[in-house]
């Protein structure tokens, strides 16, 4: 079952159109555009470090697959990608590997991306379900990663047939595993984003980073709508396409939440261009997977290519913007509409 839902969620992603009925609210902000810049677009550097590992660019392909013959072949031709740019890169929830120690292959990428900051991936919810620190060990290990993402999905969970939809007392078990595994634990969600008060809940959890994956992109309640085995569940889910905090506004808050901790922004961004606004906005990196999730459908190359072209375009971005280096674009202020 595991399986199919994997091969589910990749075949709607690509065929459906399973976008938010929000926007990230990026589209309201604009850099002032700098027309002598003092800088030599060859010189701009892109470089940064996120938990302990450089970047070349402060990029995350996000979390999206494994369990399946075809999403091994997507995370292969992600990791090439991530390697030959320097971004860092999520696999999908590891929970159908850990049941099913046969479909550990489809995750491994560290053949192919030795340098990568790689992130392992399960539902915090599991921990709610029979899943402790050893599986979350056992994730890492897996893939040889250097950080566990876990995954906070109440409402996906709560619109699909299968759900695991008890999330009570989950904050004391994510303090105990950001505590006891040993590597650094970032909390994410899905496509809803993260409030003020939840990031303040998982800073004070000791969580080492927190990705926002706010509203404006993939829509969650309309993958599992395309999912649904009753009419009441499909039209259940399709009420909440407008539901959740827009990207922009989630990393505003998670910042005031958790003033003192890496913020990843994701949810939404399509370019270079929307990435390098999150950094200006207060990230730390930036993560995507619908459009590096189309590219690597298609081929390797087209995964690589999609990579260079948003590391181009956050390049250009901060020329233009007159931000040499990422330190720099995270001073340089934005117009709001
Ligand atoms: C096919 C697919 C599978 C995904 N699976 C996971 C997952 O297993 N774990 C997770 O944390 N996020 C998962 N996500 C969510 C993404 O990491 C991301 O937060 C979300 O899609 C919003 O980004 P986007 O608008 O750029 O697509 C998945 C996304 C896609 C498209």
């Amino acid at each position: 079952m595991l399986e199919q839902r994997k091969s589910d969620h990749i075949r709607i992603n690509l065929d459906q159109d399973v976008t938010s009925s929000l926007t990230t609210g990026l589209e309201r902000y604009r850099f002032v555009h700098q027309a002598v810049p003092e800088l030599d677009l060859a010189q701009v550097d892109t470089a940064t470090a996120l938990l302990g590992k450089t970047l070349r660019a402060p990029l995350l392909i996000s979390s999206m697959t494994g369990g399946t013959e075809r999403a091994q072949e997507i995370n292969r031709r992600l990791a090439r990608a991530a390697q030959l740019h320097g971004m860092a890169m999520g696999v999908g929830s590891q929970r159908a590997a850990l049941l099913h120690p046969e479909l550990a292959d489809t995750f491994r990428v560290r053949d192919i991306a030795p340098d990568i900051l790689l992130l392992a991936n399960l539902g915090a919810v599991q921990l709610n379900y029979g899943f402790d620190v050893e599986h979350c060990r056992e994730a890492v290990e897996m893939i040889g990663a250097d950080a566990l993402i876990l995954h906070l999905n109440p409402l996906q969970e709560a619109v699909q047939p299968e759900g695991n939809v008890n999330f009570s007392g989950l904050l004391g078990k994510i303090e105990a595993i950001c505590r006891t595994l040993g590597v650094p634990v970032i909390a994410k969600e899905v496509g809803w984003g993260i409030s003020e008060q939840a990031a303040r809940q998982l800073a004070s959890a000791g969580v080492a980073a927190i990705d926002v994956a706010g509203g404006g992109g993939t829509s969650w309640s309309e993958v599992e709508k395309h999912r649904a085995t009753t009419p009441a569940q499909r039209r259940i889910a399709g009420r909440f396409r407008a539901w959740g905090l827009p990207t922009a506004e989630s990393l505003l808050m998670a910042r005031r939440g958790a003033p003192n901790l890496p913020i990843i922004a994701s949810g939404g961004l399509r370019d270079g261009i929307d990435a390098a606004k999150c950094i200006a906005l207060g990230a730390s990196a930036a993560g995507i997977a619908r459009r590096f999730l189309r590219a690597a459908a298609i081929s390797a190359e087209a995964a690589a290519e999609a990579a260079a072209e948003t590391v181009a375009e956050l390049r250009i971005a901060m020329f233009a913007a007159g931000a040499g280096n990422i330190s720099a674009l995270q001073q340089t202020p934005l117009l709001k509409d």
